[in-house]
């Protein structure tokens, strides 16, 4: 019989810290736009995460609580880094940010840091704002000794985000648009197909971005039998596995997100189960986000 909520033995093994609320915001700029890199102040955090970790944020203190990938840390300030894409009302919230300000509550480092080793050849791919969680998986799979390929696919030019900082940590960096408007014109899968079809060993992939992108990785490495790890982004709403909302299911067991993610392997996710659990609550999330748009405009005019 199918239990979605976690005893409380299974919980009380995860250690996260709860930083005392309101986190000062050390510096906000965009990266492209609607995207936003912001670093924060939470010493605990940036102490003790691992890539592949994510925190719950909640900007103020009657708002719902957004799961975020920790992009980076800087341990001897204290702070970690953030990046946002602006979709609903709580990511346009944070995006308003600016240096000086605060936001209310984080809780972290929450997850199931990503696995590392010496694989040999790893391709690291990010698609759109999904490069931010992609990066610090590359960096760790550097500093463990892999020969690192990535691959960062946005719609244009203008979206792509990271270039720099993921060709510093790549042996091969390649970038690929949509529209043809930077590098290679394409899909990130079809550069992959390049590669694989040019007889490169290719020993892990590990792919980021929206479920359809990702879905597409896992079809492409399947025939070869190529390692393939994905990160989930179901909706959460406490991440500690108490919930449930994070249901995913997995090798035709159902997973906990939060706690035994993000990061799963991408031959055995059913990304349909996912896509249609991330709808269910698309009314109201539009909803919530016409209401913020409404009384931002307001502002504006007062
Ligand atoms: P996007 O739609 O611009 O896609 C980025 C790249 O992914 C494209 O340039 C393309 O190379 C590739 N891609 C997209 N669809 C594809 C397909 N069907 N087949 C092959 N390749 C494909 O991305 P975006 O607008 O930056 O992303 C937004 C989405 O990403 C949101 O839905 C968001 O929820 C999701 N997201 C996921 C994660 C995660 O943890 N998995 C993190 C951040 C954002
Ligand atoms: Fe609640 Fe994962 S169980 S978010």
């Amino acid at each position: 019989m199918f239990t979605p909520y976690r005893t409380i033995q299974q919980v009380s093994i995860i250690t996260y810290e709860i930083e005392e609320p309101m986190y000062q915001i050390v510096s906000a700029q965009f990266l492209a736009e609607n995207i936003k890199k912001i670093e924060i102040e939470a010493p605990r955090i940036a102490k003790k995460r691992k890539a592949g970790q994510f925190v719950m944020i909640r900007v103020g203190e009657t708002g719902e609580r957004i799961p975020l990938t920790i992009a980076g840390s800087d341990p001897e300030k204290g702070t970690i880094t953030i990046i946002v894409q602006g979709m609903g009302k709580s990511t346009r919230e944070l995006n308003r940010k600016e240096a000086g300000d605060t936001i209310h509550d984080i809780v972290g480092p929450l997850g199931t840091p990503s696995h590392i080793e010496n694989f040999g050849t790893a391709v690291s791919i990010g698609g759109g704002v999904g490069t931010a969680i992609a990066y610090p998986t590359a960096v760790a799979l550097k500093e463990a000794g892999n020969n690192v390929i990535t691959i960062n696919g946005a719609r244009s030019k203008d979206l792509v985000i990271l270039e720099k900082e993921m060709a510093a940590v790549s042996d091969e960096a390649y970038i690929t648009t949509d529209d043809g408007s930077y590098g290679f014109h394409g899909f990130v899968t079809q550069k992959l197909q390049e590669l694989i079809d040019s007889g490169k060993k290719i020993d892990l992939v590990l792919a980021i971005g929206p479920i359809p992108m990702m879905r597409a990785v896992a079809e492409v490495t399947r025939p070869y039998n190529i390692k393939t790890v994905v990160s989930l982004n179901p909706i959460m709403v406490d991440g500690t596995g108490m919930c449930g909302g994070c249901r995913v299911t997995v090798n035709n067991e159902t997973k906990f997100a939060c706690v035994d993610g993000p990061e799963f392997d991408a031959h055995q996710v059913d990304f349909k189960n996912l896509m249609d659990r991330n709808k269910l609550y698309l009314p109201e999330e539009k909803h919530s986000t016409d209401a913020f748009a409404h009384k931002c405009h307001m502002h504006k005019q007062a």
